[in-house]
């Protein structure tokens, strides 16, 4: 992309959910002990999609369960970043209605952009404590869960993010979708079965329970490259 990102006129952010899955709808193993299992194409795609957004977010399960940093990547994806009228880093989201983040997660162990949390009056004074002490902001949004629109709101107020892109897990990105937050849903469909009843898929939580309820998608583009499909979907107002 070399023209310089558009944002639409809105009060909340854009928001972009990328995610790669099994053919069986997975996005980890049942143990959580895999869940990067996409080509070198797909991350390729992945820090291209990074370099559009102001913000990465992802909830608490995914930065505690993997060494994750969620940086723009190579000097190249940094350069595209400025290209494209960017900070040369993103911002960097975790949302945790619980506050229980890992104080010593990998993500706050690189320093190169701010890291916020996003949190609840459910984390303890103690948990509020230790998270300030290793991240740049720490934000109550709600009272038991997040209230993900206000949440929103608030970073593109408060730090100037237009374009946030979502990667996952499954209970965030449902969170997402509930709340109609979701504009476009990027998916790498990769050639594997993980099966499990209780692996995460790319939106859990409690889901919807009537058709009339589901998010309607539309596709935006459709590839298949070597075994992997990359689909985008514009997810459409229904209100
Ligand atoms: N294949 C892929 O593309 C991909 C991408 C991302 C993650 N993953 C994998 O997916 C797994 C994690 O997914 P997951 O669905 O189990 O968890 P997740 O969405 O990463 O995190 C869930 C946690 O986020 C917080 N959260 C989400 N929505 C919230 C809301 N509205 N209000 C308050 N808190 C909220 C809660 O934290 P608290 O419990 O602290 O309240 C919740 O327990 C990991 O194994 C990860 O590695 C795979």
């Amino acid at each position: 992309m070399s023209s310089k990102i558009k944002v639409q006129g809105s009060k909340l952010p854009f928001v972009l959910v990328n995610m790669a899955m099994t053919a069986d709808g997975k996005i980890a193993t049942a143990n959580h002990a895999v869940s990067s299992f996409g080509s070198a194409r797909d991350r390729e795609r992945l820090l291209q999609l990074r370099a559009t957004a102001d913000a990465v977010m992802t909830g608490a399960r995914t930065v505690n369960s993997a060494p994750i940093i969620l940086g723009p990547g190579p000097s190249r994806f940094r350069r595209l970043r400025l290209k494209n009228g960017l900070a040369e880093h993103n911002l960097r989201v975790i949302v945790s209605g619980s506050g229980l983040v890992n104080p010593r997660a990998e993500i706050f162990r690189h320093r190169f952009s701010p890291v916020i949390v996003l949190t609840t009056r459910r984390a303890s004074p103690a948990k509020l404590h230790q998270l300030r002490a290793v991240a740049d902001a720490v934000k109550i949004c709600g009272k038991y869960n997040i209230n993900l629109r206000a949440a929103l709101g608030w970073l593109r107020r408060k730090w100037g993010v237009n374009r946030l892109l979502c990667e996952g897990g499954g209970e965030l990105n449902a969170a997402l979708f509930r709340a109609g937050l979701v504009a476009e849903l990027h998916l790498t469909v990769c050639p594997k079965i993980f099966g499990g009843r209780e692996a995460p898929t790319i939106a859990g939580g409690r889901g919807f329970r009537r058709l009339a309820e589901a998010a309607p998608l539309q596709i935006k583009s459709f590839k298949r490259i070597g075994d992997e499909i990359f689909a985008a979907f514009i997810v459409r107002r229904t209100k």
